[in-house]
């Protein structure tokens, strides 16, 4: 494998609560190649957030190392976060504000001066098709547009690696399909790594090459849909519900109905 562009060891975050201390994350080994679309799948409360916002620098880690894109977690957060892009689980668009404005102050963000942010914010509605909406306020947006919205902010500083957590949650069937179109056009016309989290079984088998299994906050399973499919369901053509269930010992059940492949 190539030099990774992620890289992980014992990756670790425990919460404090008043109830106790709540193992989140317990040690992640990780490594992710350039230009890979890893899927980090699992039931909800996994440890899938608490990994994301980890590797992005939003959450120390209590334990274990990382490095992504070239640069330390710890010793070089702010080289760590010039490098990549994040989309939220819950989004983070201001609603009154409209989708130029939001694209053209994520450019000022990341210290474009005002005409290359602007062009930039251009070359992004383009591409990801919000040249119709510019003057919109995010609000007034479908839930398929926001999210695109969001990905191009993810985008602006041309990032090495694009993180999206639950990235098609609470979207319909078809602009979730757009969606997995856009996440894959990132990759092949940029060469972007895309590391994203999700808990439908058929979104890591349609989009990941490479799909990482968690479980109470710790790897289970690990490989491409085909192999985890055979490996695990004995059958390459059988859903990865199934080998799902073998691993976990339970479908990915969550708060919408789960979807079986
Ligand atoms: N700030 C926090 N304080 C205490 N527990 C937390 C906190 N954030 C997450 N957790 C717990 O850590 C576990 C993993 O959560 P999370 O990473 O959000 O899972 P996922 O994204 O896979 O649904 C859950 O048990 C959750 O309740
Ligand atoms: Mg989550």
């Amino acid at each position: 494998m190539s030099t990774p562009v992620i890289s992980t060891r014992g990756l670790t975050r425990t919460f404090t609560a008043r109830t106790g201390p709540v193992h989140a994350v317990r040690g992640i080994d990780l490594s992710v190649a350039p230009g890979e679309i890893l899927g980090l799948l699992g039931p909800n409360g996994a440890g899938k957030t608490t990994t994301l916002r980890m590797l992005t620098t939003l959450l120390p880690p209590t334990g274990g190392e990382a490095e992504i894109a070239g640069h330390d977690l710890r010793r070089d957060p702010a080289g760590v976060r010039r490098r990549i892009g994040y989309v939220a689980q819950s989004g983070g668009l201001d609603p009154a504000c409209p989708v130029g404005e939001e694209l053209v102050t994520q450019g000022r963000l990341h210290r474009l001066p005002r005409a290359q942010a602007r062009e930039r914010a251009a070359e992004l509605a383009a591409d990801l098709d919000l040249t119709g909406l510019m003057e919109r306020p995010t609000a007034a947006l479908s839930g398929g547009q926001r999210r695109r919205v969001e990905i191009a902010l993810g985008l602006v500083n041309r990032p090495d690696v694009l993180f999206l957590d639950e990235p098609t949650t609470g979207l319909d069937p078809a602009a979730r399909a757009d969606l997995w179109d856009l996440v894959r056009r990132v990759r092949d016309e940029r060469g972007t790594t895309v590391f994203l989290t999700t808990h439908y079984l058929d979104e890591a088998d349609a989009l990941a090459d490479r799909v990482v299994i968690v479980d109470g906050g710790t790897i289970v399973a690990e490989g491409s849909p085909a192999e985890l499919k055979e490996r695990y369901a004995g059958d390459p053509a059988a859903g990865l519900q199934d080998a799902f269930l073998a691993i976990t010992g339970r479908g990915a059940v969550t708060e919408n109905a789960p979807i079986a492949i």
